[in-house]
């Protein structure tokens, strides 16, 4: 696949994200205190890669599935992906001031916003899972709410942000306990769009199972990236505070093993992740994914 190939097919997806975020904005517009509104979507509508929802619709699509019918599990990813950094920003988790951009959630609203903003994307997204699922009354939307909920939630995502948390600036901190935190706090969000694509689809054992090993050495690739980038990248690219995860003793790849280190553990995750993906047909904007995000600086 080209460049241009691939970045034609990533604006086609974003922008039917886009477009679908919108109109759960507008539905919700009116029900929702004026204020929690605003500063729900203040978040979900400042931008971001959308590269949660943007892979359930290129998953369910390489599969041949209906794409329109991916659309309510693609807007739920991205609600509680922006959910998660609204929260992960408040001052009792990372502290920063910086997401997307703009000033972080609870520096425009004040943190009790800032935590309900969080809330109200949470239970959005599940609305808006159930509801599709209960209108089409379709297996593989329902499928996709279940690996959804069990990814982002206590033994998902939660799980890697409590782990990330209380190893904070501790000492002999070993690479199981890292790639515990980053294949929960990372991994399994990614995991749950590929495999909600794929459920909605209709996937077969053999995909799925293909699909899960990708989607694991994304995960692990995405943030030995960020872990990096939070080092080498620029703020006004990643649009984010950077520079604070040494100063606050985070455990990371870089932490553990060095800028060389991560690099390596980065090339081995994708290489992975396409080995994975080999006998998959159609799988060439998925492979592409992988190359773009080894090089990415946003
Ligand atoms: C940031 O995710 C949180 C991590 C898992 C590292 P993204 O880098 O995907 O953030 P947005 O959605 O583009 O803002
Ligand atoms: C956060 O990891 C992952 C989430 C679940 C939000 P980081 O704390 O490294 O993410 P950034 O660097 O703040 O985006
Ligand atoms: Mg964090
Ligand atoms: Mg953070
Ligand atoms: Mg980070």
């Amino acid at each position: 696949m080209t460049a241009k190939e691939y970045s034609e097919a990533s604006e086609r997806y974003r922008l039917l994200v886009e477009k679908g975020l919108l109109s759960i904005a507008e539905r919700e517009n009116g029900s929702i205190y004026p204020r929690l509104h605003e500063a729900m979507f203040y978040s979900l509508e400042a931008g971001g890669k959308r590269l949660r929802p943007c892979l359930v619709l290129a998953v369910c699509e390489m599969l041949g599935g209906d794409i329109e019918k991916a659309l309510p599990a693609a807007c739920a990813l991205e609600m509680i992906h922006t959910y998660s950094l609204i929260h992960d920003d408040l001052p009792c988790m990372d502290d920063d001031d910086m997401r997307r951009g703009r000033p972080s959630n609870h520096k425009v609203f004040g943190e009790a916003m800032a935590v309900l903003a969080g809330d109200g994307l949470l239970s959005l997204a599940f609305e808006t899972l159930l509801r599709a699922s209960a209108d089409t009354g379709d297996i593989g939307v329902l499928l996709a709410a279940r690996e959804i909920a069990e990814r982002a939630g206590a033994s998902g995502m939660v799980t890697g942000q409590a782990a990330d948390i209380e190893n904070e600036g501790k000492q002999n901190n070993t690479l199981d306990t890292l790639r515990f935190i980053h294949r929960h706090k990372t991994a399994d969000m990614l995991e749950a769009a590929v495999l909600s694509g794929a459920y909605i689809a209709g996937a077969d054992g053999d995909t799925l199972a293909a699909l899960r090993t990708y989607s694991e050495n994304m995960g692990l690739l995405f943030q030995i990236t960020d872990d990096m980038l939070d080092i080498t990248g620029d703020p006004a690219l990643m649009g984010k505070t950077l520079g604070k995860d040494a100063e606050t003793g985070k455990l990371t790849y870089v932490a553990l093993l060095g800028l060389e280190g991560a690099k390596k553990a980065a090339a081995d995750a994708a290489e992975n992740a396409k080995t994975a993906i080999r006998d998959i047909e159609n799988s060439d904007y998925l492979a592409a994914v992988i190359d773009n995000m080894l090089v990415r600086s946003n």
